[in-house]
């Protein structure tokens, strides 16, 4: 069995899996192009392990802790599941406003401090943008970021980035359409930086109270990114080889009147599906709810569902790298 690593150690053991072992994941930065790749290779490996019914039993013994701020369905889940395909044990935290220590005033370092005695890694979502960081500052464990506020949202990058892989075959030269909310989505601003290092070309379509934060793109162009910035889905729709849609997030608008004036602003059905190209897909980390017609939900080209479903494999590959398990 592989030695726990943790982050106080000196020089953490790399075993040929265990890359990751003592790292944290806060952005998607944090890991080279490289790295990214052999993780999706090896989240390929699990979806077929899983498709094939068989088990793996590489991290028995390991815990993972799950620690939510804020509602989850797919990221928890999806984490949890990883970790108990892999044999591993999974303590959790759903709701930690209400159920843990910060209901009495506890901190975040606190909180983080002590649960790093009882895991070997932690999977934190907070409504803070910096959240993870702090949190990672604290543990004695790796921090895994699952949404810091209006921040980032790595592991879903990594999920969309295998989605389109999956489904398009390659990364680098696809035109993607990001489409909605990119000021406060948290999963467009870690799938832009993560699309402009594998070479794609990206589509920003916003109202401009919504628009992708200005730091963002300009890292983007910095790095040569080719970016066109429009309002106009109906304009994007022919030229894009994905469309990646997301949810207006209501929870981040201070005044509800704003929501509800740009609630419904996009909505993709089969009416836009038509006028877009013939091999176009549909993306979205989900939940939807009403920038997707459910009537699209049959069509081949709708792959938000395959996608929360390659959550599972990819998120295994992860726990697999970084808690040195096979
Ligand atoms: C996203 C999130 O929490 O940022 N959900 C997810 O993890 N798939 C997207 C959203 O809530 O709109």
């Amino acid at each position: 069995m592989t030695e726990i690593v943790h982050k106080e150690a000196a020089v953490p053991v790399k075993s040929h899996l265990g890359e990751f072992s003592g790292r944290d994941l806060i952005t998607l930065e944090d890991y080279t192009v490289e790295e990214i790749e052999r993780l999706l290779t090896m989240a390929e490996g699990y979806a077929e392990m899983l498709a094939q019914g068989e088990r793996s039993s590489s991290l028995t013994h390991r815990i993972l802790a799950t620690l939510f701020h804020e509602p989850s369905t797919r990221t928890r889940l999806s984490f949890e599941s990883a970790m108990q395909r892999l044999g591993g044990g999974v303590i959790s935290v759903a709701n930690a406003p209400a159920s843990s220590s910060v209901a009495k005033g506890e901190s975040l370092p606190d909180t983080v401090r002590i649960i790093s005695n009882y895991a070997d890694a932690i999977v934190l979502r907070h409504p803070e943008k910096g959240a993870a960081k702090q949190a990672a500052d604290a543990s004695l464990v790796p921090i895994i970021n699952a949404g810091d506020g209006t921040g980032h949202h790595p592991t879903q990058a990594l999920v969309d980035l295998y989605t389109i892989k999956e489904e398009k075959g390659h990364l680098a030269g696809l035109k993607v359409a990001l489409v909605g909310d990119l000021r406060y989505g948290r999963t467009v601003h870690s799938l832009a930086g993560a699309l402009g290092r594998f070479r794609a070309e990206l589509v920003l379509v916003a109202p401009p109270e919504l628009s992708m934060p200005g730091e963002i793109v300009s890292a983007l162009r910095a790095a040569g990114t080719p970016i066109w910035e429009t309002q106009d889905l109906w304009e994007v729709a022919p030229e894009v080889d994905v469309l990646y849609v997301t949810r207006i997030q209501r929870e981040r608008f201070a005044d509800p009147w704003d929501y509800e004036q740009l609630r419904g602003c996009y909505r993709v059905d089969l009416e836009l599906v038509a006028h877009a190209r013939r091999e176009v897909i549909i993306m979205h980390p989900l939940p939807r709810v009403d920038e997707i017609d459910p009537q699209l939900d049959g069509y081949d080209g709708a792959a938000y569902f395959r996608q929360s479903a390659n959550g599972l494999p990819v998120r295994m590959a992860l726990l697999a790298m970084m808690l040195g398990g096979q």
